[in-house]
């Protein structure tokens, strides 16, 4: 009997063990059976992490900004037409960049594109024709959106948002 008992404690350490903590997710780090310090290798590697503080740069961040005048391999954006819709001499290009194909396939692009982004203030053909209330309501939008874009301290009124921001 005794070995009976014996068998089902070893099975139930068996199966917790096995499927016990599966999908666990543990927050304290892993126990190290072979310390770093005792047997170095290289599972702890000095490195910053993108984004994080460093104290070895004196601007105190891991991350460098790209040398000035440089550009990242394979981010070259050479063609001006393509880019920016400029030609050689840096006037509106005319017509379509070379690398791009007008067909029905690329327009029904451009249809998902204005349907997703334009249409609520343009209307459905582009005639701006949506309901009036709307149509003001996105002047409303677009003066505060250009009036964001030339705040400046003395716009901010409210105490305790001056307070948070620092302003006096
Ligand atoms: C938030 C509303 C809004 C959205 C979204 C919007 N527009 Fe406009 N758009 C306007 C307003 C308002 C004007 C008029 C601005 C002015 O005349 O000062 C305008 C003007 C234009 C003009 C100039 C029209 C002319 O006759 O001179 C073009 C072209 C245009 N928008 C294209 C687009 C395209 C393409 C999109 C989508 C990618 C888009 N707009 C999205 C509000 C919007």
């Amino acid at each position: 009997m005794r070995n009976v008992y014996l068998a089902l404690v070893f099975v139930c350490v068996l199966l917790v063990s096995i499927f016990g903590f599966r999908g666990t997710k543990f927050t304290s780090p892993p126990i190290e059976v072979f310390p770093e310090w005792a047997f170095p290798g290289m599972k702890l590697q000095p490195k910053l992490r993108p984004q994080a503080e460093s104290k070895f740069f004196a601007d105190g961040r891991a991350d460098r900004a790209p040398v000035e005048h440089t550009v990242m391999r394979g981010m070259l954006r050479e063609d001006d037409h393509l880019n920016r819709g400029k030609d050689a001499t840096g006037a509106f290009a005319r017509g379509f960049p070379a690398g791009v194909t007008v067909d029905l396939k690329f327009i029904e692009r451009g249809q998902d594109r204005y349907t997703i982004y334009c249409l609520p203030c343009h209307g459905m053909v582009g005639d701006g024709n949506v309901s009036i209330e709307d149509r003001w309501a996105v002047v409303a939008y677009v003066r505060a959106l250009q009036r964001a874009q030339q705040g400046s301290a003395a716009d901010v009124t409210d105490a305790a948002a001056k307070q948070t921001l620092g302003l006096k």
